[in-house]
């Protein structure tokens, strides 16, 4: 079925290699065959795009139905299904239920310490009530925001759905940040009441959750209470008449509450993105339009089969990709999903594999830097587990090289599954841009075409689309159902960030190409640009030209300030782990490789080999602090580093003057 035409060492003269990329891997035959999405659907959004979405919003159940699809009157502020009104836990849970699925899993859990549980839908409802009586008897009411600071556990889960069901809006925080990035939120949101836990499971350790939260809360009277689940029995500093024990209040609730239909455009959630340099920015996603999508999207994008798949997103759902693809979609398509609390090589690098075998988990969701680092501990440790219950594999977060996407597909996927290589952000709160896995060819390294019902393209800097071949900016051109409504708080900033750039245009930050059929290739934010004796060069580009060379796992590429060419390439690489260092030799190789691949332009300045990367939490490469490295200043803001020792071991690197 499929065909493999080059190979990763033909040469190229010219820039924009990744375009050349001419490896294609066809829908599996069975798989396509029985897709729950056809090239169909593409048609049927052309023809009447609203009618689409209305679809999709009918997979859900509605207590009222809207009087109209969209509201765009007062752009770019949207409403979706308005006068419609639903409610996301009932959707996502009792509806299963009274359908009689209640006994099918809904998560299979597994902590780090190896410790499991099993929920089913029917635990879920059970949950979900108490834990939603829980919080009105704390005098939680419709429209408070609570913030939820917790490991990934179940009650995570619980907590998320019980505020959705009486329309609380929810602000999760991701268990690694700082007491102070949690102060900043829960202030930014005016959050009545914290959820978290003593402590979760990191790296074989208990880690502790509940000081910071003691931290990030103290002289702010606006929260009341601190709801705290036991996890792994630290001790814990308890204030009396503010702290609670999720046991002590939880436990003894009824399990019977009933979900009030809310309105479509009821707040959900707020999800915290951070900007560059200022204070995140506080995302608000509301409840029909973002169920719809998510719902869709999971369904068409991971062709998920509810009743035999078992899915699962290694993710945190602190992150945009956890909210959607670990709790609102999985669970409004009532799938069977697999959690995991800890660390991917706790106690062993087999962890995942070992996770996947034992669950027969049949979809993986995970992000480019998980897979390169997996590339990095060598293929041997996934070869020793059992995979064969793998049939599609997902990539996110990041562009994924060619190189790491053909690893991913041979060593994880056995070379039988499609990989889909999704495009999305927090601010549009669903997958935009996708193959289709019954439908489209697999390119190595390109997310393809935006979905059936979204309307993207890729401009010039005066907002004229680019033609096949061109390159510039994405932007989104219609509103899209799960799309955020505003920035907390912030209209202003709402509007100046996403819809100043181009008159009319959704502006997504981030640079893309177009190939000679029209597909789209993401190269990363537009800061990530380099300007090289007065051509344009996308780090992604010469990040992945490294990683194709078989000696690399992983690759950093930053511009630095150079007398001659205006900006410098250069480049931090990790080697795969049976790669010998046998220092200038191979710097010139890899030097020499570059320039191969991309043409003598793209061959970085210097190259160096560096045991880590610096990269946020959701592991997402820090450049602003290699380009500070590169360029010998004092390094900016480490506070979002998830290892702040990274960055002196890439300084020791770094010969003393440039
Ligand atoms: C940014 C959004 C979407 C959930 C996780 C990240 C980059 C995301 C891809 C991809 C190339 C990607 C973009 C985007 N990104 N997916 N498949 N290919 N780049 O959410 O933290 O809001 O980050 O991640 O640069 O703008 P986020």
């Amino acid at each position: 079925m499929e065909e493999r035409v080059v190979t990763q060492e033909t040469p190229h003269e010219t820039l924009s290699n990744l375009l050349q990329e001419s490896r294609r891997f066809a829908p599996p035959a069975d798989l396509a065959e029985a897709a729950n999405v056809t090239s169909a659907a593409y048609e049927e959004a052309a023809a009447d795009r609203l009618a689409f979405w209305e679809k999709q919003a009918r997979r859900l159940h509605w207590n009222t139905e809207w009087d109209t699809v969209l509201d765009w009157s007062n752009p770019p502020f949207a409403k979706w299904f308005v006068g419609g009104k639903l409610n996301a836990a009932y959707n996502c849970v009792d509806r299963h239920v009274e359908a009689g699925i209640g006994d099918r899993v809904a998560y299979h859990w597994e902590g780090e310490p190896g410790d499991t549980r099993t929920i089913t839908y029917a635990d879920l409802q059970r949950e979900v009530s108490k834990a939603a009586n829980a919080l009105l008897e704390l005098g939680v009411q419709k429209g408070d925001r609570v913030a939820i600071y917790m490991p990934m556990i179940p009650e995570t889960v619980f907590a998320m759905l019980a505020c959705a069901r009486i329309g609380a809006p929810h602000t999760v925080v991701f268990g690694g940040f700082s007491a102070d990035a949690l102060r900043g939120r829960i202030e930014d949101c005016d959050a009545h009441v914290v959820i978290t836990a003593d402590g979760g499971y990191r790296r074989g350790a208990p880690s502790a959750l509940k000081p910071n939260v003691d931290e990030a809360i103290e002289g702010i009277d606006h929260v009341r209470n601190v709801l705290v689940v036991r996890r792994t029995g630290q001790d814990v500093a308890w204030t009396e008449g503010r702290d609670v024990w999720w046991h002590d209040v939880v436990d003894r609730q009824s399990e019977e509450h009933e979900a009030e239909p809310h309105d479509a455009e009821h707040p959900l959630y707020v999800m915290y993105t951070s900007g560059t340099t200022a204070k995140p920015k506080g995302i608000l996603h509301t409840t029909g339009g973002y169920l719809t999508q998510v719902s869709w999207t999971h369904n068409a994008v991971f062709d998920l089969k509810p009743e035999t798949d078992v899915y699962w997103t290694a993710a945190d759902i602190g992150w945009v990709t956890g909210h959607s693809y670990i709790v609102y979609g999985p669970l409004s398509n009532g799938a069977t999903s697999v959690m995991y609390e800890g660390t991917p090589d706790t106690p062993h690098k087999g962890r995942w594999w070992e996770t996947v075998a034992k669950y027969k988990v049949s979809i993986l969701y995970c992000a480019p830097t998980a897979i390169r680092t997996f590339m990095k501990w060598g293929d041997d440790i996934p070869a020793q587990h059992d995979l064969s219950s793998l049939r599609l594999l997902g990539s996110v977060g990041e562009p994924i090289n060619p190189e790491a996407y053909v690893w991913y597909r041979h060593n994880i996927g056995g070379d039988r599954t499609p990989v889909v290589d999704t495009w999305w952000q927090t601010e549009t709160g669903a997958i935009m841009i996708s193959p289709l896995p019954g439908v489209t060819h697999g390119k190595p390294g390109a997310a393809m075409r935006p979905l059936p019902g979204i309307e993207a393209d890729i401009v010039d800097d005066q907002g004229t689309p680019v033609p096949n071949g061109g390159g510039g900016f994405l932007v989104v051109k219609e509103p899209w159902p799960s799309m955020l409504r505003t920035i907390w708080g912030d209209d202003e900033r709402y509007i100046k960030t996403y819809w100043s750039r181009f008159d009319g245009l959704y502006f997504a930050g981030d640079g893309a190409k177009k190939d000679d059929d029209g597909d789209f290739w993401l190269l990363g934010r537009v800061d990530d640009v380099m300007l090289v004796s007065g051509h344009n060069i996308s780090t992604t580009e010469v990040e992945s030209a490294l990683v194709s060379n078989s000696k690399v796992a992983e690759a950093a590429v930053v511009g630095s300030t150079d007398p001659v060419t205006g900006q410098a390439i250069v480049a931090f690489v990790i080697l795969r782990g049976e790669t010998v260092d046998n220092g200038e030799a191979l710097v010139a190789e890899l030097r020499d490789h570059v320039a191969k691949h991309l043409g003598p332009i793209a061959k970085p300045r210097q190259i160096m080999i560096v045991p880590e990367l610096p990269k946020t939490r959701s592991g997402k490469i820090m450049r602003r602090l290699l380009r500070d490295v590169a360029e010998n200043r004092s390094l900016g803001d480490v506070t979002t580093l998830t290892d702040s020792t990274v960055m002196d071991l890439i300084k020791t690197k770094m010969p003393s003057a440039s």
